[in-house]
């Protein structure tokens, strides 16, 4: 076996737990040593427990009984973990990601002042230098945050306070906290511009717009929740120049996946050697990343890290100021960095940023690295595209720019003549395939398309109905291409078969 191909087994507890003992000799390791931690300090007090016990009878008892019920429970979810699992960007997170959170979480560090989290303020600074580079920015700065959505509430906050004025311009295809953060915000000229028939921003729409008056901030996606598509950020970039606007990328799902742009000493790669896993468009507006002056990054998606870690990354630091704050109960160590005078959480947990550390210490940002995961997933959506050109009546909504594909079910190649008759097929299709049937081979979500980007989507078809109903498979895991003598990928297509009627 290769070191690419035991790495992506060894790194992940495995469908079927293969790797938990892994992960439990780890921790039993992690816990000695934390043991050791504990009783160093002020090594010379005695125990306040009684000789020789910890816990009593009936409270053993009670613990086991709660912690069962809590284990039923959680065994009630869908298997997130699976690769027959691929509905949301849910996937279980990689063992240095548990690991480093599980051990942290026992410390309980708080990375808003730097007295809160010595340690864990300083990975969250080493973490954030690997993003900065990760997206090409020479200088700047940025930190962790819980999510996506609060990584982009932080940007628009920011840029709103330091532009004072004008509109605020993102695709129909962006995600659903976009609308709500310029309410949140009070910024009531914002406007969601059209799509093309790549589901990506559409550049004559924006510079209409953009010539209508001034405009604060543009943002744009490296890969949009619904389908994964890839904004034209290099040509965005050219109207930034005309136009002068603040232009933030929404990368929290698709930020990592410029990790494939890196060789291991972290040099850009040229297009020629990057591999099939990314098109020459995506790979332009990758390179295009550097150039801009915000971008969220969710290691909580890509990064293979359990919920609560996301990121905002500014390349200027006038935006900074425009969110310090100080108090006078905190931030007593100057002379080290106090990350919470910047951030609108206050609390936030050392362990996502121990957890991210480990990670990338593990799954550096470049090609040998993280990218072993990336060209998996993304591979995965590529395969599954070019397998469904074999079948007459499923239509990928478009050639996925990363690991998100969308389908529908017409019969033939001809655009179908009516929506209803397409939502009606696919929708079929998702009885089948998803939570609602509790037996599906796979479990996918459904993408639900406006009536006006449906339009341009497929422009010859009687929209009698005001959406399109598309099929939604998240390739997020790389086990779908992992060799086997069945691999799932090899499954996946046969349900597709059966599906193509
Ligand atoms: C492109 C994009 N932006 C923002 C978010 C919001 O991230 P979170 O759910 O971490 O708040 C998501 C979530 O899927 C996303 O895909």
């Amino acid at each position: 076996m290769s070191n690419k191909t035991s790495k992506l087994f060894s790194m992940f507890v495995g469908p079927k737990g293969e790797n938990l003992d892994l992960l439990s000799s780890l921790i039993v390791y992690g816990l000695g040593r934390h043991k050791k931690w504990r009783t160093s300090f002020f090594p010379d007090d005695p125990s306040l427990y009684p000789p020789g016990q910890t816990l009593f009878t009936d409270d053993e008892k009670e613990i086991h009984h709660a912690f069962d019920e809590l284990l039923d429970r959680l065994e009630s979810n869908i298997p997130f973990f699976h690769p027959r699992y691929a509905a949301q960007m849910l996937k279980d997170p990689a063992i240095p990601a548990a690991l480093g959170y599980i051990m942290t979480m026992l410390i309980n560090p708080n990375n808003h002042a730097y007295e809160g989290g010595p340690a864990t303020t300083e990975m969250e600074l080493e973490v954030i230098d690997d993003l900065l580079r990760l997206v090409g920015f020479d200088s700047g700065w940025g930190h962790l945050t819980s999510g996506g959505s609060l990584a982009n509430l932080e940007a628009l906050w920011a840029v709103r306070d330091l532009r004072k004025k004008g509109k605020v311009l993102f695709s129909v295809g962006s995600h659903l906290s976009w609308t709500r953060i310029c309410n949140i915000l009070n910024i009531a000229r914002f406007k969601e511009m059209p799509v093309d028939k790549h589901y990506r921003m559409d550049l004559n729409a924006l510079e209409s717009e953009l010539k209508r008056g001034e405009t604060m901030m543009v943002m744009a996606n490296f890969g949009t929740t619904g389908c994964g598509a890839v904004d034209p950020i290099e040509d965005i970039l050219k109207l930034r120049k005309k136009y002068g606007f603040h232009l933030h990328i929404d990368a929290a799902y698709g930020g990592y996946v410029k990790a494939l742009m890196y060789d291991a000493d972290f040099q850009l790669l040229p297009f020629k050697n990057v591999g099939s896993a990314l098109t020459r468009y995506v790979y332009r507006q990758g390179l295009a990343l550097a150039d801009v002056d915000s971008v969220t990054i969710d290691p909580h998606k890509h990064g293979m890290m359990p919920y609560g870690a996301g990121s905002v990354l500014f390349r200027h630091e006038n935006l900074r100021q425009a969110v310090l704050n100080s108090a006078p109960y905190t931030y007593h160590v100057k002379e080290k960095p106090n990350i919470g005078t910047y951030t609108l959480e206050c609390s936030r947990p050392g362990a996502a940023a121990a957890g991210t550390w480990l990670t990338h210490k593990l799954f550096p940002l470049h090609r040998d690295g993280i990218g072993m995961v990336l060209e998996k997933t993304l591979g995965t959506a590529q395969a599954v595209h070019d397998a469904m050109n074999q079948l007459h009546n499923l239509h990928p909504l478009t050639k996925p720019d990363l690991d998100v594909l969308c389908f529908y079910s017409s019969p033939g190649n001809r655009q179908p003549k009516k929506i209803s008759a397409v939502n009606k097929r696919t929708f079929d299709i998702y009885k089948n395939l998803s939570v609602e049937n509790p037996k599906a081979p796979f479990i996918l979500s459904k993408f639900v398309i406006d009536e006006k980007s449906a339009r341009t989507i497929l422009p010859n078809t009687e929209m009698d109905e005001d959406s399109f109903i598309t099929m939604r498979a998240v390739f997020m895991k790389h086990w779908m291409l992992m060799d086997s003598e069945n691999p799932y990928f090899e499954r996946f297509v046969q349900q597709l078969e059966l599906v193509n009627d």
